[in-house]
């Protein structure tokens, strides 16, 4: 079957993925890029599938409903994958207003926009919006030392895979956001399940874990701190460094959405994890350990660049997916070990230092140097 598809976001971290899986995957598609280029999109992401006759690249808002619209008509689109947003927790601290236009009004718009251009015809139409688990806000840390969880997976039988607390997000918990990013995510969350109970447009909303692999914006904790160490820069360790986020590589939640939307239930919601917990400092200490072994430097040398600094404001503990639905009803399970994983991501930083150079100058380290000033 052929199918024209938005990815909006498509150029940035997960979205990039997301776009080259289904490029090279379905040749009969046709899959539209349709991402604003903030700061945080690039086109360099997807460089070796820029040229494949099945992929174009549109540069707009996704707040413009009119160019949506067109687009939609036009291309006639059955398919919509919606990345597109503010990802960043400390720049919602700072600047929320960004985060409710683009996260609330953008995803307004393109629910607007679909039902516009859908108008009642939903058969064999889709629209997909990827959400991210902190909507749920923060699981208490009941077991600081870790215990074994109650699931099974080809991820969870690393030595590393701990559990920290008993409970886990899962689909039918209410909505807790703590951070604006999360509120905003939230507000767009409801909108679009509103939609559906309201106009009946076919929806799916996902909420995934945290993603680390290639191609992330290092403003996030694992390209930041690979970086960082290469460079021998202080690494800025928020409070304790006791907070404990539950990782997935990129890859693998690139799959899952591929899956979900090709045979997800409208109206459902499926979470994503990698039942994969860990505790920034531990991270923090194997990426040190991984990055000086592959640099040729004793493994460990760089632990003095940790730096604990002042923690973010409402940091939230824990956050712990429970994706077992999604493996139940669909079969989906992750792929790599977290081990595999962080050293395909650290050497993949290590080999690709011009695309780092190339993201780190201008708008963003004037960013980056205001935020952390004083600290
Ligand atoms: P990112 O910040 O790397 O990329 C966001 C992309 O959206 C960029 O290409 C940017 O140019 C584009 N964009 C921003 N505002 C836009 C606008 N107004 N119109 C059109 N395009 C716009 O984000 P990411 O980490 O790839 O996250 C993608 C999605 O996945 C987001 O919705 C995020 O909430 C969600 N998510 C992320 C994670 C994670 O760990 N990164 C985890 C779960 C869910
Ligand atoms: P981040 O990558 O920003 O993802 P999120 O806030 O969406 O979970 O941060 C991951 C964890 O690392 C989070 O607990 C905050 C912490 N962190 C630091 O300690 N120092 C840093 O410089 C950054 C960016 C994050």
């Amino acid at each position: 079957m052929k199918r024209t598809i938005i990815i909006t976001g498509g150029a940035g971290f997960i979205g990039s993925h997301v776009v080259r899986l289904m490029v090279n995957k379905y040749p009969d598609y046709k899959i539209i890029n349709l991402d604003k280029l903030t700061y945080a999109g690039n086109l360099a992401n997807l460089k070796d599938i820029e040229d494949k006759p099945n992929y174009r690249f549109v540069k707009m808002d996704i707040c413009d409903f009119e160019g949506v619209l067109k687009l939609m008509q036009e291309e006639k689109v059955d398919g919509i994958i919606h990345l597109a947003a503010e990802s960043h927790v400390d720049r919602s601290i700072k600047d929320p207003f960004t985060f409710a236009q683009t996260n609330v009004m953008g995803t307004l718009s393109l629910l607007q926009a679909a039902k516009a251009a859908w108008n009642g015809d939903w058969e064999g139409k889709r629209f997909y919006h990827i959400s991210t688990d902190e909507v749920y806000g923060a699981l208490e840390m009941t077991h600081p030392e870790g215990i074994e969880p109650p699931f099974t997976t080809k991820a969870s039988s690393g030595e590393h895979h701990l559990a920290y607390g008993e409970k886990f997000f899962t689909e039918d918990l209410k909505y807790q956001p703590h951070s604006p990013y999360s509120a905003a995510k939230a507000s767009s969350d409801h909108f679009v399940r509103a939609f559906h109970d309201t106009f009946g447009l076919p929806t799916i909303v996902t909420n995934c874990s945290n993603n680390y692999g290639p191609y992330q914006f290092p403003e996030k904790l694992i390209p930041l701190f690979i970086n960082n160490i290469r460079h021998r820069k202080p690494l800025p360790v928020y409070g304790k460094g006791e907070n404990v986020r539950d990782w997935l590589y990129v890859e693998d939640h690139a799959r899952a959405i591929d899956l979900i939307f090709h045979k997800g239930k409208i109206a459902e919601t499926y979470n994503i994890g990698g039942f994969n917990e860990w505790k920034n400092i531990d991270i923090i200490k194997v990426l040190i350990n991984t990055v000086d072994r592959l640099l040729g430097r004793p493994e460990g040398s760089d632990m003095d660049l940790i730096t604990y600094v002042t923690d973010r404001a409402g940091h939230d503990l824990r956050y712990a997916i429970d994706s077992s639905k999604l493996q139940r009803e669909l079969g989906w399970e992750p792929s790599l070990q977290f081990e595999e994983g962080i050293e395909k991501t650290v050497r993949w930083y290590l080999d690709n230092q011009d695309w780092m150079d190339n993201v780190t100058s201008g708008d963003y380290l004037k960013y980056y140097e205001d935020m952390y000033s004083g600290r």
